[in-house]
């Protein structure tokens, strides 16, 4: 990526607006985080900052308010945690635009820290509204974006603030795109996608360019019905997205990358944890069943490609994760990225990302990506909406 980063640039002594992902998952009914990662991933960056004698105004959201405030989405259910990990006071401000941003930042020490509230607190930032950017711009000498899980998005704090500041990449934003960026553009082969999940409309962008670029590309998980069904097989009661027949049938037929789909299933009476189950052919998928795994032939003979790869990146898990009797095909595969220590490993954020840290495997990857819809985004081929008003190296 050819982008500008905060180091490439004078910061010193500068009001430095930061956008940051901090939107981490808490446990279920309560504002207790669970997952504090993306806060960590911030913090190089911010301390950076602070190391330059910025005054650093945190932006970020959390979750999805949809322009309202709402108190469980409050920012100052991340900034204890920010504070302790940074290991300095941070300054909350009940607000990400107007007088108490500018009255705050008055008594803000050089190499503070201040942390906005939730900016989807407004409506006018999923907008990508030109005012609100205007204001959320007006008390900064310069915008850093951090959030590459939420570049995919074009909202004001986003996009639209890069029209009225100079703008550079935060450091995890520039670790993130340079792994991606060697993912697209010089892989070493032989390179292997793995794309899973329940949907092949939320991947099939993606897929579609993973298709001209890797030598192969293994599909399991949901996803993987519509392809079956695509190559003549009946898959049972396993749900498939009938408009993306044609496009799978396309790809296994004339695509560059070799598909490779599972061989054997575990298929269940009913979509539970409970259900009764069995491994079967794909030649002898019941009608009255659904898949919800891949089986133990197909994993060897995933593994199989995975072991003989030297660059892998894999998202959507293999079967129903959640529930014990089917998330053996995804331990599986994710034991073995994590084993092949002489590839490179990619993991595209999101569940995946979940679910090699739920393994305790995520430092045995190369890279663990902060982006779900970023990750799909950008290995589509996209330039993403947070990047491209990004200052440009000489
Ligand atoms: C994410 O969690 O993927 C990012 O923070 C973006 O959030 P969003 O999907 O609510 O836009």
């Amino acid at each position: 990526m050819n982008k500008k980063t905060v180091r490439e640039i004078n910061v010193n002594f500068k009001t430095v607006l930061l956008r940051a992902d901090l939107n981490v998952t808490f446990h279920p009914g309560s504002t207790e985080i669970s997952d504090d990662t993306r806060i960590r991933e911030s913090l190089p960056t911010i301390q950076y900052l602070v190391k330059h004698n910025c005054k650093v105004l945190i932006c970020s959201h959390l979750g999805r308010p949809n322009g309202s405030i709402v108190e469980d989405l409050s920012m100052k259910h991340i900034s204890k945690r920010l504070s302790n990990l940074l290991d300095m006071p941070i300054r909350l401000i009940p607000d990400c635009v107007g007088e108490t941003v500018t009255e705050t930042l008055k008594s803000l020490g050089h190499g503070n820290v201040a942390l906005l509230e939730n900016v989807r607190f407004y409506v006018e930032e999923e907008e990508n509204n030109h005012e609100f950017a205007q204001a959320l711009s007006a008390p900064a000498d310069i915008y850093v974006n951090d959030a590459f899980g939420a570049s995919h998005r074009p909202h004001a704090s986003i996009k639209r603030i890069t029209d009225m500041l100079p703008s550079v990449a935060g450091l995890l934003m520039d670790k993130e795109l340079q792994v991606l960026d060697t993912l697209l553009s010089f892989p070493t082969h032989p390179f292997t996608a793995i794309l899973g999940g329940a949907k092949v409309s939320d991947k099939i962008e993606t897929l579609k360019n993973l298709t001209e670029l890797a030598d192969t590309i293994i599909i399991g998980g949901g996803a993987a019905a519509t392809f079956l069904k695509s190559a003549g097989y009946s898959i049972g009661k396993s749900p498939i997205e009938e408009a993306h027949i044609s496009s799978a049938a396309d790809m296994i037929n004339n695509r560059q990358s070799s598909i490779i789909l599972p061989v054997d299933v575990i298929v269940a009476d009913s979509f539970s944890n409970d259900a009764i189950y069995q491994t079967v052919n794909i030649t002898d998928i019941p009608n009255n069943s659904r898949i919800m795994d891949i089986g133990p032939d197909t994993a060897t003979m995933f593994k199989e490609v995975i072991r003989s790869s030297k660059t892998v990146v894999w998202n959507g898990p293999m079967g129903v994760f959640e529930w014990e009797p089917f998330s053996k095909g995804t331990i599986s595969i994710a034991e073995c990225i994590a084993d092949h220590t002489k590839a490179m490993t990619v993991i595209g954020g999101g569940s995946t990302a979940d679910i090699v840290k739920y393994l305790n495997l995520a430092n045995r990857m190369t890279h663990v990506s902060t982006g779900g819809g970023a990750t799909l985004e950008f290995l589509s081929g996209e330039t993403l909406p947070g990047v491209v008003g990004l200052l440009n190296q000489n």
